[in-house]
């Protein structure tokens, strides 16, 4: 089976296959959040924006979002999908070289799990020069429930629209490292495929010394895209910030 790089053939598949119809009920979160602002939230920069799933969710309740990836494959998709008014850029984070000042960043489905700890902090720096002050920063990040439950349950297979599917996952505890093999073992159109795809479960403790090194205060960290606080089942944690002061930086 012919290896691609990440998100490149899989891009093709995701809004099929790796998703499920989650972003709607996340939009609607963020839009409840942001509405609270007194300052207002109109602009969004939406980090690792795929293939615009959240970015046309937001579009709709009228924000003005920038999506940057990392992937040309997603970036194309989300092109397709959210036009070609739509500003959306090609960058690798930490590498952040978006212009403008932005009311508000978001990064959905552990877009940020695929950076190392060190990318973490840099990334969390760059997003700070891009936000205006009391800017928001949403996120969300795996947990260490979701580590657990990926070492019990490494090997998932399954078939969506006609897509036979085989997940699987090797952790490495000590760099709390996850490579994740998806191979597309019989796909709808075409050959097979696998893609590679390394993440990392971030400690609680190194997420908030990068969110308080750019100068973020953290505000609430959220079952999903929800009001209730994290606990022991939650997967998915959302993270919630503001962003104290301008950066050093800028
Ligand atoms: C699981 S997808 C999430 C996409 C989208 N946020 C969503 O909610 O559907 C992760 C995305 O992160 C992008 N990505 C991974 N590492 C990146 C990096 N260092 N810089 C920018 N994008 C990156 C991938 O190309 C992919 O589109």
């Amino acid at each position: 089976v012919r290896q691609v790089e990440a998100y490149s053939r899989l891009a093709g598949l995701y809004d099929e296959i790796v998703i499920d119809p989650c972003h709607d009920r996340w939009a609607s979160f963020l839009d409840e959040l942001w509405s609270r602002d007194g300052d207002g939230v109109r602009s969004v920069l939406d980090l690792c924006c795929g293939t615009g799933l959240l970015a046309a969710e937001l579009i709709a309740r009228g924000y003005a979002v920038v999506g940057v990836d990392a992937s040309d494959a997603m970036l194309a998709l989300a092109r397709t999908r959210l036009g070609a008014d739509a500003e959306l850029s090609r960058m690798t984070l930490p590498d952040l070289t978006a212009e403008g000042v932005f009311d508000a960043a978001v990064c959905t489905f552990d877009g940020l799990n695929y950076l190392t700890p060190d990318e973490l902090g840099l990334t969390m720096a760059a997003v700070a020069q891009r936000l205006r002050p009391s800017g928001w920063l949403v996120f969300d990040l795996h947990t260490d429930q979701m580590l657990d439950f990926t070492s019990s349950n490494p090997v998932v297979a399954g078939q969506s629209a006609g897509n036979d599917f085989v997940i699987s996952s090797v952790i490495d505890p000590g760099a709390r490292a996850c490579d994740t093999r998806i191979e597309i073992t019989r796909p709808r159109d075409g050959h097979p495929f696998c893609e590679q795809h390394r993440q990392y479960f971030h400690t609680d403790s190194d997420v908030l010394a990068s969110l308080q090194d750019g100068g973020f205060e953290v505000t609430a960290v959220t079952d999903e895209y929800t009001h209730k606080p994290a606990n022991a089942s939650t997967l998915r944690a959302t993270w919630t910030a503001r962003l104290l002061r301008i950066s050093d930086f800028s």
